[in-house]
């Protein structure tokens, strides 16, 4: 991989783990040859980081590639958006000195993240005994008022004050009753007693009241004018940019193991979260891609619950989790930490039409005696080598590794790959046979320097 690759018009960077593998760095990098950076599933669930000039910029709605003035980014029609978190980060850039206002688009199909989404994200979480350990940013309930069509509220509705007023007038009351409902049958208080002072709690049935339904239609209209600029139909602007010949990059946000269809469910996101969300996810055909870069951590890594069949927990997890500063970027849980799973990256490489692995973070495994790669599961003392469809059967396999020596020598200030210690070299090598494809990136550190491209 080269940032100053030319060849490719049309590039996806797409996660092939749990999330978090560094995709964020990757588009940063890629974005200073690429005139639009699209974000295309997902919603504030998201956290992707870039280290710039000595700063930490850390993005969950808006596309990484913002941070390069001559980017366009654009929220397509596949994102689930919360009118203020989106505002207050582009507040936030704004504070740091970098304008992105006239510089964003955002899907007019987009379907918007109210205050009853978190709180139903929050009590179903409660009241399971089967938690996911989601984010609690209203991700899941806000797709499944989308996919159920009759409550869902899309951002070109927040346009319209008096449409809005009635669609929340029809919607608010059944949310209240519902949330009450389950709240009371899950035992537990206010969902988020935090919030009461700016908006009622929504399972208290005092939500359903006139006042509070014109205060609710009245912030989201307010949204709706403070967004408006930027409001259009991106499927029509993206096929534009593309025919006048710009160069699109396409920023997945989780990874291929949180897909809704293709990962470890129940235990994923509700979105398209490898490549295959992209095309309904955008408007925009998969099959124009030229290059998708699959990210990599060095490690694997998971939060929330599910299985992970290469976890370690023991002071070797600790040890990765430590180095690696392993704790999430939205939620600020601790990192499940574990070897690397060449099965189930073998897998995710293939659903998604990975052309090259970004290895990330490389740096964090030194100063171990042995590393390890898991190369096959044992699954009720068979050995498979195929991940498997089901999370239930996932989560009786367990890891058969291969061993490889370790190296003491720290990488941050590695540039050239001549220069890793040579068992680094042989554990990169090795993931790029285990996976079949070639690493076009090797990772050292959070900034932009500290990486390395195989000649
Ligand atoms: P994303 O969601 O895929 O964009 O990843 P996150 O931003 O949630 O997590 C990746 C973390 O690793 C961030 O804190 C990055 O700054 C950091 N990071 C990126 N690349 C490297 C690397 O090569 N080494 C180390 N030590 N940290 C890195
Ligand atoms: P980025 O884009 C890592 C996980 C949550 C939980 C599950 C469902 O930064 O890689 P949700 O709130 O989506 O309903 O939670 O998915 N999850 C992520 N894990 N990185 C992410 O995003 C994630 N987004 C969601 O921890 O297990
Ligand atoms: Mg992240």
């Amino acid at each position: 991989m080269r940032p100053t690759d030319l060849s490719s018009r049309c590039t996806c960077v797409v996660g092939l783990q749990w999330g978090d593998e560094a995709k964020g760095k990757i588009v940063d990098l890629l974005s200073q040859e690429h005139d639009v950076v699209i974000r295309f599933n997902g919603g504030a669930n998201a956290g992707h980081t870039v280290v710039w000039n000595g700063h930490t910029f850390k993005f969950s709605l808006l596309p990484t590639g913002i941070l390069h003035s001559h980017v366009v980014g654009v929220i397509a029609n596949g994102v689930v958006v919360s009118p203020p978190q989106l505002l207050q980060e582009i507040e936030t850039l704004h504070k740091a000195g970098i304008d992105v206002r006239g510089r964003i688009l955002l899907s007019d199909r987009a379907h918007v993240v109210f205050p009853y989404h978190q709180d139903e994200d929050r009590l179903r979480e409660k009241g399971t005994a089967q938690p996911i350990g989601t984010t609690g940013r209203g991700i899941g309930p806000c797709y499944q008022d989308k996919v159920g069509r009759n409550y869902g509220i899309r951002v070109g509705e927040l346009l319209d004050e008096a449409h809005l007023e009635r669609r929340l007038r029809e919607i608010v009351p059944h949310k209240s009753r519902w949330l009450g409902a389950f709240a009371s049958q899950a035992a537990c208080g206010p969902a988020n007693p935090s919030r009461a002072d700016t908006l009622p709690t929504w399972s208290s049935g005092e939500p359903s009241s006139d006042k509070a339904i014109l205060e609710l239609a009245s912030t989201y209209a307010d949204y709706g004018r403070q967004l408006q600029p930027w409001i259009r139909d991106t499927v029509r602007f993206l096929h534009q940019a593309y025919q006048q010949g710009k160069r699109l990059l396409f920023e997945t946000a989780q990874g291929c193991l949180l897909d809704v269809d293709h990962g470890t469910y129940p235990f994923v996101t509700s979105s398209n979260s490898s490549t295959t969300g992209l095309w309904s996810g955008s408007g925009f055909p998969a099959r124009y891609l030229e290059r998708v870069v699959g990210v990599v951590k060095a490690y694997t890594t998971r939060v929330g619950a599910g299985p992970f069949p290469t976890e370690l927990d023991n002071h070797l997890g600790d040890y990765i989790r430590r180095r690696g500063k392993e704790y999430g970027t939205v939620t600020g849980r601790p990192r499940r930490c574990g070897w690397f799973d060449a099965v189930a990256v073998r897998y995710t490489a293939q659903i998604s039409a990975a052309d090259e692995l970004a290895v990330m973070l490389l740096d964090v495994l030194s100063g171990l005696d042995e590393v390890a790669i898991c190369v096959a599961y044992d699954l009720d003392g068979e050995r498979i080598a195929e991940f498997p469809s089901d999370a239930h059967l996932l989560l009786r396999c367990r890891p058969v590794y291969e061993r490889l020596p370790g190296w003491k020598q720290e990488l941050a200030q590695v540039r050239q790959l001549a220069d890793l210690p040579k068992e680094a070299r042989q554990y990169l090598d090795r993931i790029s046979e285990l996976v079949g494809l070639p690493v076009g990136c090797v990772s050292v550190g959070p900034d932009r320097e500290q990486t390395i491209f195989p000649p």
